[in-house]
């Protein structure tokens, strides 16, 4: 009789344990069908379930989590049936502005190359007729695979955030960590800043519940996530903001969740040192005209692009890239560029440089 009952007890345990094992299987393998390039995005069944995993509604988005990551392994992370956990989408952030830089280009092309991603999302407030510039032209017209991968996703620049106003000073700023966040929660996939260059595929990255940049003595760098949309560490790090300091840049980007969370929970994220150089590299970039191994120690770079005008001493002879003068620009950032813009768009500069130079002028 005591027997049967152990039995019972023991039955129901491993029930439980296997539909908790199911339904982590299920999400994995939603979020992979959903991005497949045949599959539709029909998953009623599967969003209710995480909503609510045992039939009761309302459990709060960090229960939920802990559902599918509760003791995930930060070091080894986890593949299921050899396949990778998060989705092989990159997202970027482009609010209120229309113009694709050659900096954006750069890195675009750098991601596509480097990760062949299924999706690229380019989550804006503006409408692709509004896009502009001759580089948005290139990918348009000439770039059929690349273009084919792009999909603009309408978004509002976030003007609060749990009733509080977003600073007006930082506003595209704090609105974009905080896009990011909700990005992340939403689709799950690989975050970029627009002036990231991506040097290697980060699918080694792809296994971990979270994985980001945070060196030692920093606090993470929020420039590149890659992430599952049930990362316990995502709806942590937005209620950072239910204390918003509108007054400090990366307050509660980087110092609050770094400190208040991560320093107590380490087990949350799978922490990169180094290898998704989003440390200062300004020197590196801009004043090298050599950087040993850098394609051996770094599987993205944060190129700064936005403090090249107080950091960079060459700023004044180059306030601008472009694919003329990225072709003798000597600086490491010129390799990185050469390296991924399709080749007849850099025709190789002729010996009498002095010349075509002046003739650019004479154009321009
Ligand atoms: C995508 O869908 C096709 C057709 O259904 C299937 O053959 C393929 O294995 C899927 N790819 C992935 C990564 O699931
Ligand atoms: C962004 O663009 C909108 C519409 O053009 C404008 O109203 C808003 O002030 C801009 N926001 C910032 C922070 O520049
Ligand atoms: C994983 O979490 C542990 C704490 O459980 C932490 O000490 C370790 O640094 C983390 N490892 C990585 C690679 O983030």
């Amino acid at each position: 009789m005591r027997n049967r009952k152990k039995l019972v007890y023991f039955a129901l345990a491993i029930s439980f344990l296997l539909y908790m094992n199911f339904s982590f299987f299920r999400t994995i393998y939603d979020d992979i069908e959903r991005w497949n390039e045949t599959a539709t995005t029909s998953s009623s069944d599967l969003n209710a379930l995480l909503e609510s995993p045992f039939g009761q509604p309302g459990l709060a988005p960090t229960e939920s989590a802990d559902f599918f990551f509760g003791g995930f392994d930060n070091e080894t992370g986890r593949t299921f049936d050899g396949r990778l956990i998060v989705p092989n989408i990159i997202h970027y952030i482009r609010f209120n502005v229309t113009k694709f830089s050659f900096v954006d280009y750069v890195c675009l092309r750098s991601a596509y190359l480097a990760q062949k991603p299924d999706r690229i999302y380019l989550h804006t407030n503006v409408k692709e007729i509004h896009f502009s510039g001759i580089y948005w032209q290139w990918i348009r017209k000439s770039e059929r695979d690349l273009y084919s991968r792009i999909v603009v996703q309408p978004m509002e620049l976030p003007k609060e955030i749990y009733g509080q106003p977003l600073s007006e000073d930082w506003g595209l700023f704090h609105g974009s960590d905080v896009a990011r966040i909700q990005i992340m929660m939403k689709y799950g996939g690989i975050y970029l800043d627009n002036d990231v260059y991506v040097v290697h595929n980060l699918n080694a990255y792809r296994k971990y519940e979270i994985a980001m940049g945070w060196d030692e003595g920093e606090f993470i760098g929020s420039q590149v996530i890659i992430a599952h949309r049930k990362a316990r560490f995502l709806p942590l790090w937005l209620d950072c903001y239910r204390k918003y300091n509108p007054n400090s840049w990366y307050y509660n980007a980087g110092e609050r969740p770094t400190v208040e969370i991560l320093y107590k929970q380490p087990e949350l994220m799978h922490r990169v040192k180094l290898r998704l150089g989003v440390a200062q590299l300004m020197d590196e970039l801009y004043e090298s005209k050599e950087w040993p191994n850098w394609d051996q120690n770094y599987d993205t770079m944060h190129l700064l692009t936005g403090h090249r005008y107080y950091l960079d001493s060459h700023f004044k002879e180059y306030p601008d890239f472009n694919e003329r003068n990225i072709q003798h620009y000597p600086y490491m950032f010129g390799k990185l560029a050469r390296l991924v813009v399709p080749p007849n768009r850099l025709p190789r500069p002729p010996t009498d440089f002095g010349k075509k130079i002046k003739l650019e002028k004479l154009k321009e």
